[in-house]
């Protein structure tokens, strides 16, 4: 998920995706199988689908002091000797200057916030999405490696952060001995890896079951503090140490990039001989007050990176080439594989991309493959070793396999896509599947198996069906597993998400581009539906009258227009591909009346926003000159913690004007056009003003 969540970031907000669309669908379809298979995750879906002990359907969902966020991967030294050279240019260092850093294990487990009041343990949460968690406090006390109380030199609010991990002996104990009392050893429940196993124990609705598993836990941070014991991350560490957490024995402090990477070549050889799972390096800055200067970008902080392990690698055999398809009628080809274990996991599916990547390859069903997984992303197919072999080529069907609607390929596109639209089965059925997931109307009890099953047997045709579930209560009685409790907290749950709130509104449409961040942004821009529909509408307009015929300046004009709102949608943080993305959703009548039949049923909350944070929350900013003090990016960064914009030029709509050594026309421009200018210091002091 995190990995998903760091495609969409790189995509909607960085605008600088590493993965084509077909593998980011890859990844989504991954993270299903991981749900398939981790019965915990699945849970939260289909309650239905629970064995053993009772699972984690209501834990209270709490917010985060602080949000819990991931971190920027490296894979190459040479990323990690850029993260320290970027770290340099934003803080203004010189080549020479000393940077220490920290470097310990990348834990594969799932984090977890301590929180110690009075120096008490009152409260454990997950990660969650991030900015809420789930409550495990209850299960947390059941961790013999979680002190209950801090010493009294402790603060008063402290939360501890880190990973609670399974061992791999306890793992494997685990699976065995679950596997010894199933009543029925074929359907006996297995978890996949240690970290599944960890996160289904630690996510029980019952303690008693967490208790009855081996956990440990692993510190390597915190998160809202009255006050920090130390001003170096090996320091308030060492403090950590001292209260009786856990720390990697592997934490090390380095002088600088090269002890660093040093520390990691060890780490990985002593990788197969931890007790448990590692992914990685986690490298930080030691010096907290550069942390802080440093920051976050979109959800990773500035001050540190992981440095991922390589891939490991199996040899199998390709069974078949399938085809599926997506929420956007991509087709994506996926290899079914011998089972084969690579680093620990059993694969039996990998990504096959599209069909340039199958031709690349050149494979086909009985080929021996190479086979190469890295951390949670799909496995892919890296080499084919029989391609020599007579056999005949395998071709990508030119019909979709739901619908047998054409499959086309759009000029310069590598992805094929099933033409059939809402006609498509499978387009249709993922695009429910999207509509009822985690962050979009996150609807409990019904879940991937449930939507597919309603689907099938046609209580469920479109979104706003859901809503209209309670009609066919007697039919839904009738089912298997679906007692009238059931039934009745199904549709107790489907009226909880009458009212939604805009951004998940938006997101679960499943519009091509528009993710969780994106359609955060359009909800803030616009703040109601009626805004983003008027918005809309007045796109279409200018969409329908832009046509070849008419005359020169009447085009000009509608272009104008045109563009102002593409202007508009790229204020909201988002580009022009995502209006176009909008503009050709809505452009199409079914998926007008698919929203208008939704809006009958459920009412999207309009965004209330937050009061205003400082002097210059709102405004525009313009930095010009050579600054002294700090880089441009800190400069923005700064601005951006304000609440403020930050523009390339001076024009009427700017606030403020920051001068730094040799301004030149931009001073002038906004001293003509009487715009407040400041120098550098008096920056410094609005900036600290808003912060102290
Ligand atoms: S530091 C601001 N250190 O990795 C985030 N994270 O990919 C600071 N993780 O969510 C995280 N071992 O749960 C840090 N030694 C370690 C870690 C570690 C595992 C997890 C953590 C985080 C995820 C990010």
């Amino acid at each position: 998920m995190q990995e998903i969540a760091m495609h969409d970031t790189r995509y909607y907000v960085n605008d600088d995706p590493i993965i084509s669309d077909s593998d980011y669908d890859n990844l989504k379809f991954r993270l299903r199988e991981l749900e398939r298979d981790d019965p915990d995750l699945a849970d939260l879906f289909d309650p239905t689908a629970a064995v053993g002990g009772s699972p984690a359907k209501h834990l209270a969902k709490v917010a985060h002091a602080r949000p819990m966020l991931s971190l920027n991967n490296a894979f190459a030294d040479e990323d990690v000797a850029e993260f320290v050279a970027g770290v340099r240019r934003f803080l203004r260092l010189s080549d020479d200057a000393p940077v220490a850093l920290t470097a310990e294990p990348k834990i594969d487990g799932l984090s977890c916030s301590l929180r110690y009041e009075g120096r008490r343990l009152v409260r454990a949460l997950t990660r969650g999405d991030g900015a809420v968690g789930e409550d495990v406090t209850a299960n947390v006390a059941t961790i013999a490696d979680i002190p209950q109380a801090l010493p009294d030199t402790a603060p008063d609010v402290f939360e501890v952060r880190g990973e609670v991990y399974m061992a791999k002996a306890d793992f494997a104990a685990l699976n065995a001995r679950l596997l010894a009392e199933a009543v029925d050893p074929a359907r006996a429940r297995q978890f996949a890896n240690p970290r599944n196993a960890a996160a289904g124990s630690l996510r029980q609705k019952d303690a008693a079951v967490t208790a009855s598993r081996p956990l440990g836990f692993l510190a390597h941070g915190w998160g809202e503090v009255a006050s920090l014991p130390a001003d170096t991350q090996a320091g308030v560490v060492a403090v950590l140490r001292d209260w009786g957490f856990p720390i990697a024995d592997a934490f090390r402090r380095c002088d600088g990039a090269g002890e660093a990477l040093a520390v990691y070549r060890t780490i990985e050889a002593a990788r197969a001989d931890l007790p448990f799972d590692i992914d990685g390096v986690v490298y930080k800055l030691d010096r907290l007050d550069w942390q802080e200067r440093l920051g976050f970008v979109g959800r990773a902080p500035r001050w540190a990176i992981a440095h991922k392990f390589p891939a490991e690698r199996a040899q199998t055999s390709l069974r078949a080439i399938d085809i599926q398809v997506g929420r956007t009628g991509a087709l994506t080809p996926v290899a079914r594989l011998e089972p084969v274990t690579v680093g620990g996991v059993v694969v039996t599916n990998a990504t096959l991309h599209n069909a340039d990547e199958i031709e690349r390859l050149g494979v086909r069903p009985g080929d021996r493959v190479v086979v190469q997984r890295a951390g949670d992303v799909i496995p892919q197919i890296v080499d084919n070793l029989t391609r020599d072999e007579p056999r005949d080529a395998w071709t990508f069907p030119g019909t979709c396999p739901d619908c047998g609607s054409l499959a086309e390929r759009g000029e310069g596109e590598v992805v094929v896509r099933c033409t059939g639209g809402l006609v498509c089965p499978a387009q249709r059925v993922e695009r429910l599947i999207h509509f009822v997931s985690r962050h979009a109307f996150d609807i409990a009890g019904l879940g991937l198996v449930r939507v597919e099953d309603f689907f099938r047997d046609g209580l469920i045709a479109s979104p706003a069906d859901i809503f209209r579930l309670h009609l066919h209560r007697d039919a839904l009685v009738r089912r298997e597993r679906m007692s009238d409790l059931v039934v009745g907290k199904l549709i107790d749950a489907i009226d909880a998400r009458r009212s939604i709130g805009l951004d998940r509104f938006l997101f679960a449409l499943g519009i091509r581009h528009v993710g969780e961040v994106t359609a955060r942004d359009l909800a803030r821009r616009w703040t109601s539906a009626r805004g983003f529909a008027a918005m809309i509408r007045r796109a279409l307009h200018v969409r329908r009258t832009t046509v070849p015929s008419i005359g020169e300046n009447e085009r000009r004009f509608v272009l104008r227009r045109g563009r102002a709102l593409v202007a508009a949608v790229e204020t909201a943080g988002i580009g022009p591909e995502v209006a176009d993305a909008l503009l050709a959703f809505f452009a199409e009548k079914h998926n007008r009346d698919v929203v208008a039949d939704l809006l009958r049923e459920v009412a999207p909350q309009d965004v209330v926003h937050a009061a205003t944070q400082s002097e210059l929350t709102g405004k525009t900013v313009v930095f010009t000159g050579r600054l002294e003090t700090l880089s441009r990016d800190e400069a923005k960064a700064q601005a951006d913690a304000l609440g403020a914009r930050v523009a390339g030029s001076v024009s009427k709509k700017t606030d403020l004007v920051v001068v730094g050594a040799d301004a030149g026309s931009k001073r002038a421009k906004a001293e003509e056009l009487g715009i407040r200018v400041i120098d550098e210091a008096a920056w410094a002091r609005i900036v600290s003003a808003a912060t102290t």
